[in-house]
Parts: C-alpha cells; sequence; structure tokens
C-alpha cells in the first residue's frame, strides 16, 4: 500500500500511487456505506475537529458523517459564533485546539494558504476542505472516484472543465490530479476566466463550447463563483448562459457517453440546465456527492494509519 503523505493539504503533493491507493481504499468505504449498518471503527478513540471559515453544505456534511462512520469522535465548530470574530487570529485559534489534542483537524478557510501555514502551526493531521483559490484535494479525489467508477479508468480520457476557472479551487486541485493520472485536459470559458498562469499548466484553451467539448469523456462544469470578483468578468448571466451554460445542443458535441459533472453548489440556468443536470443517465452529480462521503472516510483513515506509523513529537 502506498501512501506517505501525513497531511492531505492538495493534490499537488500527492504521487499517482498514493491517489490510487486512496481510490481503492474509497472503493471499500463505497460498499460500506450501501449497507444498513455503516460502521467500522478505523478511527476509534481518535478526535475529529472540523473548522469551516467558509459556508459548505456537503463538504461539512460529509466530513462530519465521514468521520462518525468510521467511530471518530467528531466536533464541528461553528466559526460564527468562535473567538475569531473577537479578533483571534486563526494560528491563535488553532494553537487552542491543538492543545486539547485533536487527531485530525479538516479547514475550509477564504484564503490561498493558510491551511498549509497552519498545518505547520499543530501536531496532528491536517486536511484541507478548500482553501481560497488554491486547493480543493477532497473534492478532485471524489471527482476522480466518480469518473473511475463510471469509466472504468482514470488514464487517457479527455475531459473539459468549463466556466469559472480563475476564481476555482477545485479547478486548480482537477488539473493536477487528472494530469498526475495522465488524461488530456481542455479548459473552457471565457479569456476573463481563465488563470493567467495557463501555460503552466499543460492543458488546452478553449472559449467556444461546441468546439471545445468536441469529443469528450467527462464534461465537469464550475459555478461561477461571484463572492470571489471583484468587477465585472462576464456581460450578463444571459449571455453568460447563452455562450457558456451546459445544455443539450452543447453537449451533442461530447461523446455519446460523456458523463457530466458539477462539484455544487449549482446555479440552474447559469452554468447548467437544470433538467441536464437531473438527468440520471448523463449528469453523475448525485454520485459524486456519494463518492465525497466515501473519499473523505479513505482519506482520514490512510491520515490516522500515517500518524500511528509515525508518531508525531509534542511541539514544544
Ligand atoms: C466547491 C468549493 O467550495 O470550492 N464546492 C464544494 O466543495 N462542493 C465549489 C464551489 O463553491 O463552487
Amino acid at each position: 500500500m502506498a501512501w506517505r503523505a501525513k497531511h492531505l493539504l492538495g493534490i499537488e503533493h500527492l504521487g499517482p500511487d498514493e491517489i490510487t491507493t486512496l481510490l481503492d481504499l474509497a472503493d471499500t468505504y463505497v460498499d460500506l456505506n450501501r449497507k444498513r449498518h455503516k460502521h467500522s471503527d478505523a478511527l476509534a478513540g481518535l478526535t475529529q475537529v472540523n473548522m469551516f471559515f467558509e459556508n459548505s453544505t456537503r463538504t461539512q456534511a460529509s466530513f462530519e458523517l465521514a468521520g462518525k462512520r468510521l467511530g471518530a469522535d467528531v466536533m464541528s465548530m461553528a466559526m460564527q459564533a468562535s473567538s475569531i470574530k473577537k479578533g483571534e487570529t486563526l494560528i491563535d485559534t488553532a494553537m487552542t485546539l491543538n492543545a486539547m489534542h485533536p487527531d485530525l483537524l479538516v479547514v475550509r478557510h477564504p484564503h490561498s494558504g493558510a491551511v498549509n501555514l497552519l498545518a505547520e502551526k499543530v501536531n496532528c493531521a491536517v486536511l484541507n476542505a478548500g482553501d481560497g483559490r488554491h486547493e480543493h484535494p477532497t473534492q478532485a479525489l471524489l471527482d476522480a472516484l466518480t469518473i473511475r467508477r463510471s469509466k472504468g479508468r482514470l488514464h487517457r480520457l479527455n475531459i473539459a472543465i468549463c466556466g469559472d476557472i480563475a476564481h476555482s479551487r477545485v479547478a486548480r486541485s482537477n488539473i493536477m490530479l487528472l494530469g498526475k493520472m495522465e488524461n488530456r485536459v481542455r479548459l473552457i470559458g471565457p479569456p476573463t476566466l481563465m488563470p493567467s498562469q495557463i501555460d503552466h499548466f499543460g492543458v488546452e484553451v478553449f472559449d467556444d463550447m461546441h468546439e471545445g467539448l468536441r469529443d469528450v469523456d467527462v464534461v465537469m462544469m464550475l459555478r461561477l463563483q461571484r463572492e470571489r470578483m471583484d468587477g465585472g468578468f462576464i456581460p450578463s448571466e444571459r449571455e453568460y448562459y447563452h455562450r457558456y451554460g451546459l445544455d443539450q445542443a452543447k453537449l451533442d458535441n461530447a461523446k455519446p457517453d460523456a458523463i457530466v459533472m458539477h462539484p455544487g453548489p449549482m446555479n440552474r440556468g447559469v452554468e447548467i440546465d437544470g433538467e441536464l443536470a437531473d438527468d440520471i443517465n448523463r449528469s453523475v452529480i448525485q454520485e459524486q456527492v456519494e463518492m465525497g462521503v466515501a473519499v473523505r472516510m479513505a482519506a482520514m483513515d490512510l491520515l490516522a494509519q500515517a500518524a500511528r506509523a509515525t508518531p508525531t513529537e509534542v511541539m514544544a
């Protein structure tokens, strides 16, 4: 079994063998989660603390369920009501929690790099549940598991990631993961929503959906992330939907068995047609949510095993 990482901060730090190990283990958790009794004791006796400094529905719920199904003591902090509001810094909050000996710390934060910084200060395993526009590793891993189960493989596929790439940590983590597993990645979207350093990504770039979607196996749609926009990136939502929203006519350019994905939360009629999102013959959006719990169980299980293998020293 290949797993070396002490923290799950990003896809950037994982090797293809570690990704495969995690997905293989997640497959077994998918089976467990479909049983009536969904319990294992992989994390029994361990404490998991969730700190979400940004709103979240599916990510927070699935980390919480994942920990509970593996027998951990799980606490989700209400960050809105925390001492951060009284001026305490992120690091002080983390150090306070650290003194309570958690084993796993799950963190979402609006600033890119904040979770990496925190991981340097605490002596437990840290999982990045999304930091700014930087990385969202468990999302890329659950997307990978969804693709692998649906397509029967995770290599040599044509995958289009469409929409607001510039503000998306989901896109960044997916580009890295899919590249490491030797897929061909295309990015489709308006030039205003493409990251500036696009040349370094090893991807093809399109600004026309019909052209970009030609013969792809997977279509991954992204939300327009208005909370990260500080100006007019698109003319209007109507115009955006017309050019970049996924509907049946645009999808007809893809392979006949192409799957449609979206990390959620989705804006129906802005980046995707509502009926297409619900079409169980094309859309795997609900499967993505299901895979999310299994992938987070696998990630926490592997980090707990790694910690058992090399106990960290208590920091001074
Ligand atoms: C994504 C996120 O938070 O980055 N959502 C998620 O985790 N399911 C994508 C988004 O917010 O658009």
